[in-house]
């Protein structure tokens, strides 16, 4: 990958971001974004699904970093204005294959992360939480509700969550983003996802598998539009996110799967065919995002349809394919059975 820009006169791009995670399924959406904008972006990231940043390759404000956030060295802070955290092993089936090195990437890894930063000196962090930690309530709940963790993913957000934000002080703003599950493409696709795994369906089968009897409710996001959530809260004022939690969606995306199967097949034409979908799935919440729409007026923009005719569109012309690494357990799982993988690079340094 290309060199960081140099400025003989001292002068900065719109501000330098670390992205960890940055070359994952949201990251490497974020990470562009972030070049359009006009910052500068280092990805920090193990690179467990290769060759997805390729398409920005030669950007000058762009760096990528192959190494761990468990032990990278401090010295990646440097000259960094703001870190968004989005490293993970990425979904609760992922975090269920090894439930201490999920919290030992998903909880240390992150509050380590979020230490260096603030004694770096660097004035911005955000943590890439979700809204799975709500588990299953019955009540719309908001960022005051009590979380119900069900799985070892959602129990390290919450972790995480606790020890990042208790860092934030006057000059160090941290901010969770607890995100709604996403949809929509990406060059690291993801057909583990909800909207994304149905209309890979309605693509390949022509009907859609509902899990349970549907009727679980779950919020939903587009990939930009969550990627926007991340960059707002940077450029919010600190007093406005500083230490606190913001769900991201928007409540017309509180869905429930059947309804939402139903919708994406009109959406595509495809007659609506129903049997069952993905493994079993006892999460069901409904979230309000009035806070982070009337605190820093965030809203999205775009809609599930918008998102199911998009990858139905890119799966017909064939620009993105239902390959290995699509499904984040299975291809976690090839790495580790192929050698270890998840250990095995730069042992020497151990989490602080
Ligand atoms: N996709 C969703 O629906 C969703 C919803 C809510 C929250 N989130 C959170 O957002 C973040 C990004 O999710 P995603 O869907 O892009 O996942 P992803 O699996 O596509 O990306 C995670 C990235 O982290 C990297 N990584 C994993 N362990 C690492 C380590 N120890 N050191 C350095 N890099 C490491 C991987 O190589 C990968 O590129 C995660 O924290 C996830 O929990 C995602």
């Amino acid at each position: 990958m290309t060199r960081p820009e140099t400025h003989r006169n001292g002068s900065r791009p719109k501000g330098h971001v670390l992205v960890t995670g940055g070359a994952g399924y949201i990251g490497c959406v974020l990470t562009e974004l972030l070049l359009e904008r006009g910052y500068r972006v280092t990805v920090l990231d193990r690179l467990f699904f290769p060759g997805t940043l390729a398409h920005l390759e030669g950007n000058r404000r762009l760096r990528v970093v192959r190494d761990d956030i468990r032990w990278v060295p401090a010295s990646i802070m440097k000259r960094v204005d703001a870190v968004f955290d989005l490293a993970a092993l990425s979904n609760d089936p992922a975090g269920d294959l090894d439930p201490k090195r999920t919290l030992e990437i998903n909880h240390k890894g992150r509050a380590r992360i979020a230490r260096l930063a603030k004694r770096a000196g660097v004035s911005r962090y955000v943590l890439a939480s979700s809204c799975s930690i709500y588990g299953f309530q019955e009540a719309v709940v908001d960022e005051r509700s009590p979380i119900h963790p069900l799985t070892t993913y959602a129990e390290a957000n919450g972790l995480a969550e606790k020890s990042n934000l208790a860092l934030a002080s006057e000059r160090f703003t941290s901010t969770a983003l607890r995100q709604a599950t996403v949809y929509g493409l990406s060059k690291r696709m993801r057909f583990d996802l909800a909207i994304n795994g149905m209309t890979l369906a309605l693509f390949k089968e022509g009907l859609v598998k509902v899990m349970r009897d549907g009727t679980q409710w779950r919020p939903m996001v587009h990939i930009r539009d969550t990627s926007r959530a991340f960059v707002r809260v940077l450029e919010s004022e600190p007093g406005k996110v500083s230490g606190e939690i913001f769900n991201v969606g928007s409540e017309d995306q509180n869905l429930q799967v059947l309804p939402l199967a139903r919708r994406l097949s009109e959406a595509l034409g495809i007659p609506f065919k129903e049997a069952w979908y993905g493994d079993p799935d006892h999460r069901s919440y409904r979230v309000s995002f009035r806070k982070i729409r009337e605190r820093i007026g965030y809203a999205t923009e775009v809609t599930p349809e918008d998102g199911a005719r998009e990858i139905y569109a890119a799966l017909k012309a064939g620009t993105v394919t239902d390959g290995p690494m699509t499904r984040t357990v299975e291809w976690y799982k090839s790495l580790l059975a192929y050698q270890g993988i998840l250990d095995n690079v730069v042992m020497r340094h151990r989490v602080l």
